[in-house]
């Protein structure tokens, strides 16, 4: 079969940015911009985006194009007889293992959603609730079931008929749920206090952990070092620039992510939270929140619509890199692997799933299984990906090549400075990185 490509440049433009923003823009970030210094701390992941996040998102980007191939046929590609596809298989799994437990998060989102409907009373002690929630079986495996047949479903139909199609209705209603959100949040009465707790520069919280935490932040949430964006760039035409293409993702991916911010502290202030919650922010402080908020109901429903939203715009990313290497390394049917590879995800985001309940006693190096998948994914498998893309390109395939396959149709031109981040600054920034990752955690 013939492969596809994007039919417009804002399909791709649109696809790639539904990857980016997931949970890791509406549910991580506001929270670690809240407890690491505000506007400090946006300084600093600004500044890893567009060094960082920039340089590898556009070499992703052009390893796609120039092979049109999934990530391990893309390696092999370029470096016929190395054993360079090992970095593409490394992405493959990655992929595999981040769907397993990003769908059980986001399922507890559809769950949320829908628990809203009936609005939540006052007074609920919401930390039990979430800890019965999670605790049960039943039905958050119904509603990661349910999240990870809406992912196959959007990937069996295809690129154009399937991505494409679902992300232009999607991403637009996405910006909208997010603006609605913002103004409810603003108007209610002391929302200030939020935004200058969310902005306020706090030097004194700026150490080196701020740096490694910007920095993964960037990666994961330009869904960058498993080849999701190689898969996607794959399907991008010679017509298409990367370079202007990967700004647009990284803007908006940037903007949803400090947008989500000015939605969610105001109201938590104004209605006399405590902002420190951490990761429980969003599914323990928001519905408290949402319960004392006049149309409540509908805001919370809103909000967890578009967590879902957000998380399915990149749930169907990792799972079109692992179908697209079944489909073009051994000519599967497309509705074939997907269902084959999205079952087989199910099962793999049980242990995480029951690692509340039947597998509590779960322990590596004190973490749960969910968070044992998490730390796996963030703390080795994605910045090895990147690290090793960007050694690839900067001294084996050649920054060189890069620089063309980007610059070809783009009217803002890449170069020397992409070169030297490529070769020098990513490499250092990575390493620097997984070390003091590695020696936090163990
Ligand atoms: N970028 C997504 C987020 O912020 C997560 C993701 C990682 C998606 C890797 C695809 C690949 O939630």
């Amino acid at each position: 079969m013939e492969r596809e490509n994007w039919t417009s440049k804002f399909g791709f433009i649109l696809a790639a940015s539904g990857s980016a923003i997931g949970l890791g823009n509406i549910w991580r970030f506001p929270y670690i911009t809240g407890t690491n210094g505000g506007a400090a701390f946006l300084l600093i992941y600004i500044t890893a985006i567009i060094l960082i996040g920039y340089p590898v998102l556009i070499s992703e980007m052009a390893i796609g194009r120039k092979t049109a191939r999934n990530p391990i046929g893309a390696f092999k590609k370029l470096a016929p007889d190395t054993p360079w596809w090992l970095v593409g298989a490394l992405g493959v799994l990655s992929g595999f293992v981040i769907l397993s437990y990003y769908s059980v998060v986001a399922g507890w989102g559809m769950s949320y959603a829908v628990k809203s409907i009936g609005g939540f009373a006052d007074g609920t002690d919401f930390a039990a609730l979430f800890g019965s929630h999670i605790s049960s079986t039943f039905s958050p495996i119904f509603w990661h079931a349910a999240f990870m047949f809406l992912t196959v479903a959007v990937i069996g139909a295809g690129i154009v008929n399937g991505i494409q199609k679902v992300v232009k209705v999607l991403m637009p209603m996405l910006f909208l749920i997010t603006f609605l959100l913002i103004f409810r949040s603003l108007t209610l009465e002391g929302a200030l206090k939020g935004l200058i707790f969310y902005l306020k520069p706090d030097l004194s919280a700026v150490n080196l952990q701020t740096f490694v935490d910007a920095i993964s932040q960037a990666f994961f949430t330009l869904s960058l070092g498993m080849g999701a964006i190689i898969t996607y760039g794959s399907y991008l035409s010679e017509n298409d620039n990367i370079n202007e293409s990967a700004g647009y993702v990284m803007f908006f991916d940037t903007a949803v992510a400090f947008l989500a911010g000015f939605a969610i502290f105001p109201a938590v202030f104004a209605l006399g939270f405590d902002p420190a919650a951490g990761p429980g922010l969003t599914f323990i402080t928001l519905p408290a929140v949402f319960a004392k908020m006049p149309l409540g109901a509908l805001f919370s429903f809103l909000f967890f619509i578009l967590l879902t939203i957000a998380a399915l715009t990149s749930s169907i990313s990792m799972l079109e890199v692992v179908v697209a290497f079944l489909v073009d390394e051994y000519g599967w049917n497309r509705k074939k692997a997907s269902y084959f590879m999205g079952f087989l995800i199910f099962f793999v985001g049980l242990p995480p799933l029951l690692g509340y309940s039947s597998f509590s006693n779960f322990r590596f190096l004190g973490m749960d299984v969910l968070d044992t998948y998490d730390w796996f994914s963030n703390v080795i498998f994605l910045p090895t990906g990147g690290l090793l893309t960007a050694i690839f390109v900067g001294y084996y395939w050649g920054s060189t090549n890069a620089v063309e396959e980007a610059n070809k149709n783009s009217s803002f031109k890449i170069g020397k400075s992409y070169r030297f981040l490529i070769k020098y600054i990513v490499p250092a920034a990575i390493i620097i990185i997984i070390t003091l990752s590695l020696i936090n955690s163990i």
